[in-house]
């Protein structure tokens, strides 16, 4: 399957390093479209109708108000299209791209990495189209979770803007470490390889995360008081406030 990127900003960047797949692309942006390109092995279009033309999958990684543009100079052209453009729900994309497969998707920054999480709603004619191949491409840098569209945007608190809040835990956790006299370095080091061996630990053994909470904060011991400052200064409010910010600003 030929895939090509109109828009070869942040996420296009981290999404095509994750699948390290040669692809054609192109972006307003002249130098980053030829940047991707050549990172990929890929080649630059002359315009995102070329592109559209000469692929079997356009993937829309351009930002929400350009959809309209890019549509007119698309529709007609592409054969289907995958779109990871947040708040632009299933019923805008097919009807900015009548009669041909779409799919929305959600990435994440890892997939840059192939630990990414994808959400993903089919669009009505998905079947008709490389659905197959798509969610096999997809899945070499990712996990991708099929949701009902409308849980797409509490679900893109968590995952998508997940990477961020959880790096704030890890900011917050490594400068109380600072305080009490380690490095800088040292201190992010501990958090973030805590972090990542939790999320593996996790994985092995198939625990959910109070399992795990049980687990290492014995009782009456120094975690489980720990735990109870946590509780008591309001961490579960926070991320209940940071949620319902993002899922409010979607609807
Ligand atoms: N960042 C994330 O974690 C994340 C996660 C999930 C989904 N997304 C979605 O991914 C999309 C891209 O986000 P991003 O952070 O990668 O944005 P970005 O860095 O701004 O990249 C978008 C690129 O598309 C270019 N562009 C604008 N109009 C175009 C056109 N008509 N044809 C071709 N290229 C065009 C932009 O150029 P200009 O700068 O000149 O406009 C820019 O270089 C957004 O819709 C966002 O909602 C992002």
């Amino acid at each position: 399957m030929r895939i090509g990127f109109i828009g070869a900003g942040s996420m296009a960047s981290a999404l095509a390093r994750g699948l390290g797949e040669r692809a054609l692309v192109f972006d307003v942006q002249a130098e980053r479209g030829e940047a991707l390109a050549r990172e990929l092995g890929g080649q630059v279009a002359a315009s995102n109708a070329e592109l559209a033309e000469q692929v079997d999958l356009v993937i829309l990684c351009h930002k929400p108000p350009q959809l309209d543009e890019v549509a007119t100079q698309i529709a007609g052209r592409a054969k289907a299209v995958a779109s990871i453009v947040a708040a632009t729900p299933l019923a805008r994309l097919e009807a900015a791209y009548p009669g041909i497969p779409v799919y929305r998707f959600i990435p994440n920054i890892p997939v840059e990495v192939g630990r990414g999480v994808f959400c993903y709603a089919p669009g009505s004619r998905a079947a008709d189209g490389p659905e197959e191949a798509l969610m096999r491409l997809f899945s070499r840098c990712g996990v991708v979770i099929p949701l009902e569209e409308p849980l797409i945007e509490p679900a893109m608190a968590l995952m998508s803007c997940g990477p961020a809040f959880l790096a704030l835990v890890v900011e917050a956790l490594a400068e109380a470490g600072v305080r009490h006299g380690l490095e800088p370095g040292q201190a992010g080091r501990l958090v973030v390889e805590t972090m990542a061996g939790t999320a593996a630990y996790l994985d092995a053994n198939g625990l959910n995360a109070a399992d795990l909470r049980r687990r290492v904060a014995t009782p009456g011991g120094l975690t489980e008081k720990g735990l109870g400052v946590l509780e008591e200064t309001g961490l579960r409010r926070s991320f209940d406030a940071a949620v319902d910010l993002v899922v409010e600003a979607g609807r």
